[in-house]
């Protein structure tokens, strides 16, 4: 991995096969970002750059299919954003270039080719896009963090290994390996201080419960929620478990000061119901549960198979329980911080004048088998169902239907802000934080939000820009074997005068 720093140099990369070793002394084949800098070598880098600064990278295609690199989250003009219309065919160089305008956080990148991102991302291709500003400065120096050290990004993905240790894709299969940064069963020898955990779920379509317990025991330990998809909260929120689906990220502190040398700490995923009622019928007024025979799920069954990795050969179904990381004390220090009370200032929401649109994410069965539909539709490459202004702002209602799957969506091109969730399962009620129905990670800025079934969303969106000309972008849902066709062209117009 790495950090790459881009704030004042232009960064070359590829994307190439690579041969990495994730089961000890096997080589599994996969796809990777390779940079080479001072005769340093970096695969999937993180790279950095400072808010201002302009992000130069000439990115060369060493596949033998096309790709392209998207920045996910970042508020970019749609030429340089990696959109399917602007392929990078194998062999050739594309420069991605443009000012950082974004807040600090945590955004990543990924290939995101017509048809293709599923595979791509899945065979390797991710990394951690990280923004820096004052904000993020202060905050480093009040809590002496240290990139790689005590701030850790944690690109969580779930796998399939075949007996040679080599990653094999199966499309609509719930993955059995869990692998952190590439490495199964990592775990991370820590000292008794307070650590950042940049979580980005970089997994096709697993959502995780997250939480931290002490080995052994089953209370939650309390964390700190200090930034979303788009930044750093204004104020640090109190949490111990929180749902994280697909592109999510989650910037995270625990403090261990209280803890013993000897001691461990894990963060696991807690079971979950996945609510999987894109199959049921409506019998006599029951919700009769079928069978899901085509994910072999088996859900309500986990719950016993607690923590357990052995059960079948390539599957943990979706919302089964597992460890993640362990942390190991192996150090007491001398560690008096904590986190500041302020850790940014967001902009008062101002949803005068916004406009409405209102957004339905649905299944449907035809001839082609089951489709899942945004607004009734799915992806046309020439099509653009959804025009907006520049400026413009509109409040989106998204509602996802009670005959479904939970759905994290995605734009392109520009953060959100939730306003409000309704109709939120019974599950997640312990979740909510405020009279809005919003959950702890609906508070910062967002680029991707879980719809669960039954849901209602509204989130704000301000369409402004100083980029030349029509934007173009997409809106989907970003599990990854949705995305080809669950998803509808977007289109920022200069407004007619
Ligand atoms: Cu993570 Cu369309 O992207
Ligand atoms: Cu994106
Ligand atoms: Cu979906």
């Amino acid at each position: 991995m790495g950090v790459l720093d881009a704030s004042n140099a232009s960064v070359g990369f590829t994307a190439h096969k690579a041969s990495v070793e994730i089961l000890p002394g096997k080589s599994a084949d996969l796809l990777a970002y390779h940079a080479e800098r001072d005769g340093k070598s970096y695969v999937n880098s993180t790279i950095r750059v400072q808010k201002g600064k302009q992000l130069s990278a000439e990115f060369t295609n060493d596949l033998d299919e096309e790709t392209t690199v998207h920045w996910h989250g970042l508020h970019v003009d749609w030429r340089m954003d990696g959109h399917p219309f602007r392929p990078v065919a194998p062999g050739a160089t594309y420069r991605y270039a443009f000012p950082v305008q974004d807040r600090s956080g945590t955004y990543w990148y990924h290939p995101h080719p017509h048809g293709r991102t599923a595979i791509q991302t899945y065979s390797g291709l991710a990394g951690l896009f990280l923004v820096e500003d004052e904000d993020e400065r202060d905050l480093t120096e009040a809590l002496d963090l240290r990139l790689g050290e005590t701030d850790i990004p944690l690109l969580i993905q779930d796998k399939v290994l075949d007996e040679s240790g080599n990653v094999v894709y199966v499309p609509g299969v719930m993955r059995k390996v869990i692998l952190i940064n590439l490495t199964p069963n990592p775990y991370l020898e820590v000292g008794t201080r307070i650590y950042r955990f940049r979580v980005l779920n970089g997994s096709n379509s697993r959502t995780y419960r997250l939480a931290f317990t002490k080995a052994g025991e089953d209370e939650f330990l309390p964390y700190q929620i200090i930034g979303t998809d788009g930044g750093l909260l204004e104020k640090p929120q109190e949490a111990s478990e929180v749902f994280l689906s697909p592109a999510e990220r989650m910037d995270v502190v625990l403090d261990l000061s209280s803890f013993e040398v000897g001691e461990e700490i894990v963060l696991s995923s807690l079971p979950f119901d996945p609510m999987h009622q894109e199959h049921e019928t409506r019998m006599e007024g029951h919700m009769d549960h079928m069978e899901h025979m085509e994910m072999g799920h088996h859900h309500h069954m986990d719950h016993h198979d607690h923590m357990d990795h052995h059960v079948n050969p390539t599957q943990l179904s979706d919302g089964s329980a597992f460890y993640l990381l362990k942390l190991v004390v192996t150090e007491k220090m001398d560690y008096s911080r904590s986190v500041p009370e302020t850790l940014s200032t967001m902009p008062q929401l101002d949803l005068s004048g916004a406009a409405s649109r209102p957004i339905t994410v649905s299944m449907t069965t035809d001839d082609r088998g089951m489709q899942w539909l945004i607004n009734g539709k799915t992806h046309e490459m020439d099509e653009f169902p959804i025009v907006v202004q520049r400026g413009a702002k509109e409040i989106w209602e998204i509602h996802n239907d009670e005959k479904s799957m939970p759905h994290p969506m995605h734009i392109h091109g520009f953060q959100f802000r939730v306003i409000e969730r309704a109709g939120t399962p019974e599950h997640l009620a312990h979740l909510v934080v405020d009279e809005k129905g919003r959950l702890v990670t609906d508070l910062g800025f967002k680029d991707t939000v879980l719809v669960w079934p039954g849901e209602t969303i509204k989130w704000f969106i301000d369409f402004s820009h100083d980029f030349e000309g029509e934007q173009l972008y997409m809106f989907h849902c970003h599990i990854l074997e949705h995305e080809t066709a669950m998803m509808l062209n977007l289109k920022v117009v200069d407004s007619q005068r």
